[in-house]
């Protein structure tokens, strides 16, 4: 395993640097509402959606609220500690619809094809093997599936680098906060 504090292409954070990111983002989350950049997503009542590389959880009470009773957001991540966080944030804000689920051996347990939109926020900069990561991603979407994706901290020029040589998403749109992808299986 790589160790690298600030988490640049890292295999799993070290527990220490876990708690501090989410103390601090539990501060941060007081002053700056970051969640309403999913508005901007076109989430729908209704919708199957994950959040990828979830961390402590500052997204799922308002990716919830979108998608509503009948929809479910699946808040994923690499790290036990994320887990345990956001299974503490569910039974707190009795967030029903939301299912906290740990990313193993680069796998992430939901079916082929049964997403409609995945978000993955201040993440991409640490994931490992980004080709086998947007692969994976791609397996979970519909055929018609939506990514929203940031630059995390890196380069907007490697982010898109990297998405066109994993061969199974398109970008579609950029924003500065954010790149939109179609699946490529549904063209
Ligand atoms: C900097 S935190 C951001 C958390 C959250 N997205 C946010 O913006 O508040 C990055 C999270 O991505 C997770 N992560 C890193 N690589 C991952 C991977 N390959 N698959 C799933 N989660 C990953 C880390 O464990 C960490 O919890």
């Amino acid at each position: 395993m790589r160790v690298n504090i600030f988490g640049k292409g890292m295999d799993r954070m070290p527990d220490t640097a876990f708690r501090i990111m989410a103390l601090t983002y539990k501060v941060r989350d007081i002053f700056v509402h970051r969640d309403d950049i999913l508005d901007e997503f076109g989430i729908h009542r209704g919708h199957n959606i994950v959040d990828y590389g979830c961390g402590p959880g500052s997204y799922i009470r308002k990716a919830s609220e979108l998608v509503g009773v009948g929809g479910m957001v699946y808040a994923v991540d690499i790290h036990e500690l994320a887990i345990k966080a956001v299974k503490k944030r569910i039974e707190k804000e009795n967030l029903r619809n939301v299912t906290a689920l740990v990313v193993s051996n680069e796998k992430c347990p939901l079916a082929d094809n049964s997403i409609d939109l995945i978000y993955a926020l201040d993440m991409f900069h640490m994931v490992a093997n980004p080709d086998t990561f947007l692969k994976e991603l791609n397996r979970i979407v519909k055929p018609d599936g939506i990514l929203f994706i940031d630059n995390g901290h890196q380069r907007r020029s490697e982010a898109k680098t990297k998405i066109h040589s994993s061969g199974c998403w398109k970008i579609t749109e950029e924003k500065p906060r954010y790149m939109k992808c179609r699946s490529i299986k549904g063209t």
